[in-house]
């Protein structure tokens, strides 16, 4: 895959799945790269699949909820290789439980990492990717920030955030005439250890949700990050990964709020739950 050589790219949650994926793709095309996570074994892993690619890579140990840290990692950015081209803010956590039972703390938890980390990354990186001349943000949200699903609402609204903020961006770069290009990432299942490392409400079985995800998920890890990088090649304002991504958005274009019956129909049923009421 061309377009990425010589550019620096930082891709947060590098550590696991997706943003594992995209930094090893992005360093195969030529990349270089500065990688992040708070699991440090597995960034290691990939730190060492880069080195063994020969890209040049910076690792380093960064919770994308603590925005201090998140803008002095910004600065260090630059300073090693003298510019930042663009930032995949990827990082993030899921939780499964209804509003009804979820702790207020569950769900701030869902929002500093999936909504604020994201917020944190791009306004610590932007004055340097509009420095860079050639600046991309790429932001990750997912299929559930263009459709709510019970049990989700968490994570729904980190994602839906994550859109709006993304969609927002994008315009005022243009607006501005700055040259820093956005995309907003909607995927699909992927086979990542998401639903492995997610939390959820007590009593409800978090094996067997993560059991019913990897049964569901259909799209590799490095085929999504394939898909991601084309899209941002082509300057795609969103991105919808995986088959089962593209008809969920069409249902939910066709339905309009009418999917939500649809989802309780279906998906709804199907999904462990608990309530009160249980
Ligand atoms: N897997 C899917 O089906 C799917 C679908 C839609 C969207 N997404 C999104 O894709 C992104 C990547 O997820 P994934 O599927 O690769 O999951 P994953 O669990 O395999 O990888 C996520 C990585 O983020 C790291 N992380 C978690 N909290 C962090 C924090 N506070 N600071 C820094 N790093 C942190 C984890 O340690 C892990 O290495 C997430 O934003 C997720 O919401 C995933």
């Amino acid at each position: 895959m061309e377009g990425f050589a010589g550019k620096v790219a930082v891709v947060t949650g590098a550590g696991s799945g997706i943003g594992q994926a995209l930094a090893i793709e992005l360093a195969r095309s030529g990349a270089k790269v500065a990688i992040s996570d708070v699991d440090v074994e597995g960034l290691a892993r990939t730190e060492e699949q880069i080195k063994a690619i020969g890209a040049p890579v910076k690792a380093d140990r960064l919770d994308v909820s603590e925005r201090e840290a998140f803008l002095a990692y910004a600065e260090a950015v630059n300073e090693h290789f003298g510019k930042v081209n663009q930032i995949y803010n990827n990082a993030g956590i899921a939780f499964s439980g209804d509003v009804e039972v979820s702790q207020f703390k569950d769900i701030e938890r869902i929002m500093d990492v999936d909504f604020w980390g994201v917020v944190n990354g791009t306004k610590a990186f932007l004055p340097f990717l509009i420095a860079s001349g050639d600046g991309h943000v790429v932001n990750i949200s997912s299929v559930f920030g263009l459709f709510a699903v019970p049990s989700q609402s968490a994570y729904n609204s980190a994602k839906f955030a994550v859109r709006g903020f993304t969609e927002a961006l994008r315009q005022e770069m243009l607006l501005a005439g700055h040259p820093v290009k956005v995309t907003t990432v909607h995927p699909g299942g992927i086979k990542t250890a998401i639903a492995r490392n997610a939390t959820a409400a007590e009593g409800l079985n978090t094996a067997e949700l993560a059991d019913r995800f990897d049964k569901t998920a259909r799209t590799s890890p490095r085929r999504a990050a394939r898909i991601i990088l084309g899209a941002v090649r082509k300057n795609k304002a969103r991105v919808l990964v995986g088959a089962d991504a593209k008809i969920l958005d069409v249902i939910v274009r066709l339905t309009g709020s009418g999917y939500q019956r649809l989802i309780m129909q279906t998906l709804g049923r199907m999904t462990p739950r608990t309530t009160n009421k249980e």
